[in-house]
């Protein structure tokens, strides 16, 4: 995939500024339990995730968002290899969590990038939001890599 300057800095200084891997791990995810429910079913060791206030006070949501937000952080620094340094856990997802690959496409990224539009509001111009769709599409696709 090839990025502008610009797509590189919307999504490079976004990430720096303005996200913090804790609260708003916690918060993509606490969204996707509660607007894609069924995407609980593959954290049964995680507890009651029964209604928002369950969701909201549980630890291991809480443990959770701030490591899929660092793997996040970590395609960041490798934008031009987003393929290789998610190669790993793509594998993980497919191989080990069988999580369904359509899980990836419209849930994960799309409650990522609700979180940063709530966050930036004005801040998120089309080109900031252009470019984290970009961005959210490629870690998709690095994610579903090892499918087959
Ligand atoms: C585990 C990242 C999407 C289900 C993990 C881990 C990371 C991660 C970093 C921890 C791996 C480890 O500790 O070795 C991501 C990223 C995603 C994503 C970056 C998308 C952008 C999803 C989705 C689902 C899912 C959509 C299911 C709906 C799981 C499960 C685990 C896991 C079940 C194991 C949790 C546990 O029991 O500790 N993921 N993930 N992931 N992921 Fe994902």
């Amino acid at each position: 995939v090839q990025w502008t300057a610009e797509e590189k800095s919307a999504i490079q200084s976004v990430w720096q500024k303005k996200v913090d891997v804790e609260q708003d791990g916690h918060e993509a995810l606490s969204r996707l339990f509660q607007v894609y429910p069924w995407t609980q079913r593959y954290f049964s060791s995680f507890g009651d995730l029964s209604n928002p206030t369950a969701i909201a006070g549980n630890p291991k949501v809480h443990a959770h968002g701030k490591k899929v937000l660092g793997a996040v952080g970590n395609a960041v620094q490798h934008l031009d290899n987003v393929k290789g340094a998610l190669q790993k856990l793509s594998i993980e997802h497919a191989n080990e969590l069988h999580v369904d690959p359509v899980n990836f496409r419209v849930r994960l990224g799309e409650v990522l990038v609700v979180v940063l539009a709530a966050k930036l509001g004005n801040a998120f111009t089309p080109q900031i939001q252009h470019a984290w769709e970009k961005f959210t599409a490629v870690l998709v696709d690095g994610l579903s890599h090892s499918y087959h």
